[in-house]
């Protein structure tokens, strides 16, 4: 997995035999230069076509690096695995004009590994009409649901996603807006941080008021579900235009741990009434100051990380892109159309055999 934070590449390998179980895992951090050169690629300029490309290739090395690695550490040879569930770097997502792009080239990755990759997860539910996004929402049914407890899964990636599952009846879930990739982008723009560890920052400062108000006007929080976004509509240009510079940089970084929380936080409160658990799980988890705004936006229901349901938050979204490879091998859907608005569920994803 390699989300919208643009931090590195999640390896995990799951056995998928009862319950999913992570056996090992592995984190590779993104270059500086293949970040710059991805994050350049969110936006159309010169010979982008070219550029993706290669990109593409620079990614399936260092994913294959990461497999070999995981592998090696588990003392696993690749014969024995199955496939790899290969998500790919988003850097467009427009599910409006029909597509959602992720670079990656999983042909490079099969070579290089001589393991089954399955990848292009979500091109497929566009096609059907759908978001292609989230599609961990289907995992989490699987795994996370109980029949006796209103849970509510969170994934805190860049984009901040729910799963809402009640214990009778449909399971919905949409992107809530942004999750870390805010909070990451200021801290790299005022204070040279990849990111605010622990939320340091952020609790150095206080929220303003008028500020937080105005980005929570922006339309796609009141949008009903289904939804998704990425950094294409969340980026700093969309914060500078709503006057952010004015302000205490500390200040504007705690402005936007409580813009994460206070979304969250009303999401839940409008898409999940009765709920009576809340599980977090992402690199967000991560951030003590985020962690503590969400559980006081949520006040009177339980928050706890998903390592309590039994898989560490790190490594919930590798789970689920290993679980949906697993479902494409059999040929059975992945996606649930209540969730991304798809005229159906389908199988998701291409098979590029060993
Ligand atoms: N120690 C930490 N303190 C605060 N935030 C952290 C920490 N570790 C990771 N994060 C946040 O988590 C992000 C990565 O989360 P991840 O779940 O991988 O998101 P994505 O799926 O979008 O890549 C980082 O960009 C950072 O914002
Ligand atoms: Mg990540």
């Amino acid at each position: 997995m390699s989300g919208t934070s643009l931090d590195g590449v999640d390896a995990a390998l799951v056995d998928l035999g009862g319950r999913a179980s992570v056996l090992g895992s592995e984190f590779l951090p993104y270059p500086k230069s293949l970040k710059a050169t991805l994050l350049a690629l969110h936006e159309p300029r010169k010979d982008e076509l070219h550029r993706a490309a290669l990109a593409g290739i620079e990614l399936s090395e260092l994913y294959a690096r990461a497999v070999d690695r995981l592998l090696k550490k588990q003392g696993v040879s690749p014969q024995t695995v199955c496939a790899i569930g290969c998500h790919g770097q988003t850097v467009r997502h427009r599910p409006g004009s029909g597509y959602s792009l992720q670079l990656g080239n999983p042909a490079w990755l099969a070579e290089r590994t001589h393991i089954t990759v399955v990848a292009d997860f979500r091109s497929r539910d566009i096609a059907a009409g759908g978001e292609g996004a989230p599609l961990v929402p289907a995992f989490h049914a699987a795994f996370f649901r109980d029949s006796r407890r209103h849970r509510v899964i969170v994934n805190l990636g860049g984009i901040a996603n729910l799963t809402n599952l009640p214990a009778i009846g449909s399971v919905t879930g949409f992107d809530t807006g942004p999750g870390n990739v805010l909070l990451d982008a200021w801290a790299r723009e005022k204070f040279g941080r990849d990111f605010d560890r622990g939320g340091a920052l952020a609790a150095r400062g206080r929220p303003v008021a008028v500020l937080l108000k105005g980005l929570l006007a922006d339309p796609y929080f009141r949008r009903s579900p289904p939804k998704s976004t990425g950094r294409d509509h969340f980026d700093l240009r969309w914060l500078r235009r709503s006057g952010a510079g004015r302000h205490k940089p500390e200040d504007v970084q705690a402005t936007l741990a409580e813009l994460t929380a206070c979304s969250i936080g009303e999401a839940i409160a409008k898409s999940c009434p009765g709920a009576e658990e809340v599980y977090l799980c992402g690199g967000g988890v991560r951030n003590t100051d985020l962690v503590k705004r969400i559980a006081r936006a949520l006040a009177g229901i339980s928050v706890a990380s998903t390592e309590r349901l039994g898989i560490h938050p790190d490594w919930v979204e590798a789970t689920a892109f290993a679980w949906l490879a697993q479902r494409a091998l059999k040929h059975e859907t992945g996606s649930l159309p209540e969730v991304t608005g798809a005229r159906g569920a389908r199988v998701l994803g291409a098979i590029y055999p060993a």
